[in-house]
């Protein structure tokens, strides 16, 4: 990548990724055809797919049209395989609905990844409140259920991965299940919408008391993935850090708001239209303060992306990262390029410098390649990213879109 001229155009926001994966693990939980639009082209949804035909289900998926088909009716497997389910950490999202399906699961223990040691503790807690034997031996977690009842489940924090997962475990248990201090993020409504699309009785996503009272079966139906959130507030970042003016189609605003703030009180100019939501970069970018929370708090997805645009604002920025222990991994690289960074604890400092250089740098997740991507676009001289296949899990065909927009960059194989 090379110093990019201010980008300027459309970008249509693909599919969430964070939605399309419980979706599709969702789609398990019913008999007849389910029909899935606005799918992001990642890997990481290859993953799932793959996951979902070892299970026995049959999947056809349009990439040209970005839509999957599904049939589960046939689900014969309950086991992950460690292969292909130790790719990716959403994989334990099988769980509650095999759990709810057949009555039976077994899934390799995720490992910890570079932002922290996600633990699943609370999903177990979950399945074992609705009846659930759960069963930790060799690196799996294995859980049976004749018939899963209906209970009051409190969450010590409110885990995304934790609510989706008990919410499909309990859509067939016996009786009222009611979930209380749940994650309230978009996702959840979102799977709640497709399930209850299907014949569920859920109420409350999106909410922190999301009540499921148990049905018989679920027929497969059509849904619509929501935009991605992050991958907007990405692009959103990608104008501002370039003083470009780029407009997003495709957007949620409302998914934004914590984003579009900070970005106004880094004196970056967004409108909100019903069409989409248009970026102007000011030649100033002002220092901020952050905090990453729970939705609707700052997203945590978006820490590492939004440092890039503080490492040149004008002062110094504190950002605070309270949802996960180790997911500063970033800051080494942005040094690298000259950011000026300190990190205490879960706070990291940042003195906004006047430029930053290009070198070798490399992606450790998801979203610190986002922000080195982003930090390349403004950067002297030329960036190599390198393990861009984190970059990719997540954000679908980003360089086809910098590019459009007048990035200067190239995938190199
Ligand atoms: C989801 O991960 C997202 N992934 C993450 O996005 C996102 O950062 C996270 O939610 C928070 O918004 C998907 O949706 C596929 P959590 P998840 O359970 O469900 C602790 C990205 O970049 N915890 O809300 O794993 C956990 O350790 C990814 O797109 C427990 O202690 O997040 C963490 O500190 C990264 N016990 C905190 O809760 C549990 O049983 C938040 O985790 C579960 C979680």
């Amino acid at each position: 990548m090379r110093k990019s001229p201010p980008l300027r155009g459309t970008v249509r926001i693909s599919g969430s990724k964070n939605s399309v994966l419980p979706i599709l693990a969702a789609s398990l939980l019913a008999e007849g055809k389910s029909k899935i639009g606005e799918v992001p082209f990642l890997k990481d949804v290859v993953i799932m797919q793959d996951l979902l035909k070892y299970f026995g289900a049959e999947v056809k998926w349009d990439k040209v049209n970005g839509f999957i088909e599904i049939c589960a009716d046939n689900i014969n497997g309950y086991e992950a395989a460690y292969d292909l389910a130790s790719q990716m950490r959403a994989s334990f999202l099988v769980m509650g609905p095999l759990l709810a399906r057949i009555g039976k699961a077994k899934v390799p223990l995720p490992g910890g990844c570079a932002i922290g040691s996600r633990p699943v503790d609370l999903h177990l807690k979950g399945f074992a409140a609705l009846g659930a034997d759960i069963k930790q031996q060799n690196g799996y977690v294995e859980a049976y259920a004749n018939k899963l009842k209906g209970a009051k489940i409190y969450l010590d924090f409110p885990s995304v991965g934790a609510t989706e997962n008990i919410i499909m475990a309990a859509v067939y248990a016996e009786g009222t299940t009611i979930i209380e201090n749940a994650a309230v993020e978009p996702e959840i409504v979102d799977l709640a919408n497709y399930l209850n699309g299907m014949g569920a009785d859920i109420r409350g996503a999106g909410t922190d008391s999301i009540k499921i009272n148990g049905v018989d079966k679920l027929k497969g139906t059509s849904h619509n993935v929501i935009p991605d959130r992050i991958e907007a507030g990405t692009f959103m970042v990608a104008g501002a850090i370039t003083r470009g003016e780029i407009f997003l189609e495709n957007v949620v605003s409302d998914h934004l708001k914590p984003v579009i703030a900070k970005l106004k009180e880094c004196n970056v100019e967004v409108t909100e239209s019903e069409k989409g939501i248009k970026v102007c970069g000011k030649d100033v970018i002002k220092a901020v303060d952050i905090k990453t929370l729970p939705y609707p708090g700052f997203p945590t997805d978006m820490q590492a992306p939004f440092m890039s645009l503080l490492s040149i604002a004008e002062g110094t920025s504190m950002v605070i990262e309270t949802v996960f222990e180790n997911r500063f991994m970033h800051v080494g690289e942005l040094k690298r390029m000259g950011a000026q960074i300190k990190i205490e604890s879960r706070s990291a400092i940042i003195e906004g410098v006047k430029k930053l250089t290009g070198t070798q740098v490399r992606a450790t997740d998801l979203r610190a390649g986002a922000s080195l991507i982003l930090s390349a676009l403004v950067a002297e001289e030329t960036t190599e990213i390198s393990d861009i296949y984190h970059i990719e899990r997540g954000y679908s065909e980003i360089d086809k879109k910098l590019i459009a927009l007048g990035a200067d960059l190239e995938k190199v194989k």
